[in-house]
């Protein structure tokens, strides 16, 4: 499994030869400028929650890809209204893809479209496939919710927000690591706003304070599971 970060909370996860792209929010994001989203390829599209920094990017990629859209029922029927392929789930709902298990899990956030339209509930997901399971936070607050995780799964990698003021800053996501039982994480969801702007040298030594690893990927750049 190969995870590329995108910017903010946008990732690239190719599983064997399917590749996924989760909350394109790119074209917008100037510290991505180096990113061209005419060069994405995308099998499925999977979008935590409805807010414009995870969709801005949807439907220009998935015309030019044909992708599934895989999200909660609202933003699932809103894509699907539009014409494009989707696949709906909801929380605590698992999914065997042709390249692993997808289970759509409880985020503590807010979601709505960019008009104000209601967005469903937030979700993350998790993901299971080639022998490696990864968690997906999306935006979400500390909550106990992330302890069933690992009732289920093993995770290999857990992807949490660490920007703080919209969601988990670093030190809840150290809990949250603890809850999910991963101490490999990679952050997300930091410095594209001035609300979320972090000391990267101060998160990685206290993550490390606790025997923890927190990756922060530059925009683009993949690691391999
Ligand atoms: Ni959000
Ligand atoms: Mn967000």
């Amino acid at each position: 499994m190969k995870i590329t970060f995108y910017g903010h909370a946008s990732l690239g996860i190719e599983v064997g030869d399917v590749q996924i792209l989760v909350d394109p929010f790119i074209s917008a994001n100037e510290a991505a400028a180096n990113i061209d989203i005419s060069s994405l390829k995308a099998d499925y599209i999977l979008l935590t929650h409805a807010h414009q920094d995870h969709i801005l990017d949807v439907e220009t990629i998935a015309k030019q890809t044909d992708a599934v859209i895989v999200s909660n029922f609202e933003i699932a029927s809103h894509y699907e209204n539009k014409g494009f392929e989707v696949h709906p789930m909801n929380h605590g709902g698992a999914w065997d893809f042709e390249f692993g298990v997808v289970k759509y899990v409880i985020a503590h956030h807010t979601s709505s479209f960019p008009d104000g339209s209601y967005g469903g509930q937030p979700g993350g997901f998790v993901i299971e496939g080639e022998h490696k399971n990864i968690y997906i936070a999306g935006d979400t607050a500390l909550t106990m919710d992330m302890k069933l995780i690992p009732m289920r799964t093993q995770l290999d990698l857990a992807i949490l927000p660490i920007g703080d003021n919209f969601t988990m800053g670093v030190d809840d996501a150290i809990i949250a690591s603890d809850f999910v039982q991963c101490d490999k994480v990679l952050g997300y969801h930091f410095d594209t706003f001035g609300y979320i702007k972090i000391d990267h040298e101060e998160a990685k030594r206290k993550f490390f304070d606790k025997g923890k690893d927190l990756m922060l990927l530059d925009i683009g750049e993949s690691i391999e599971l």
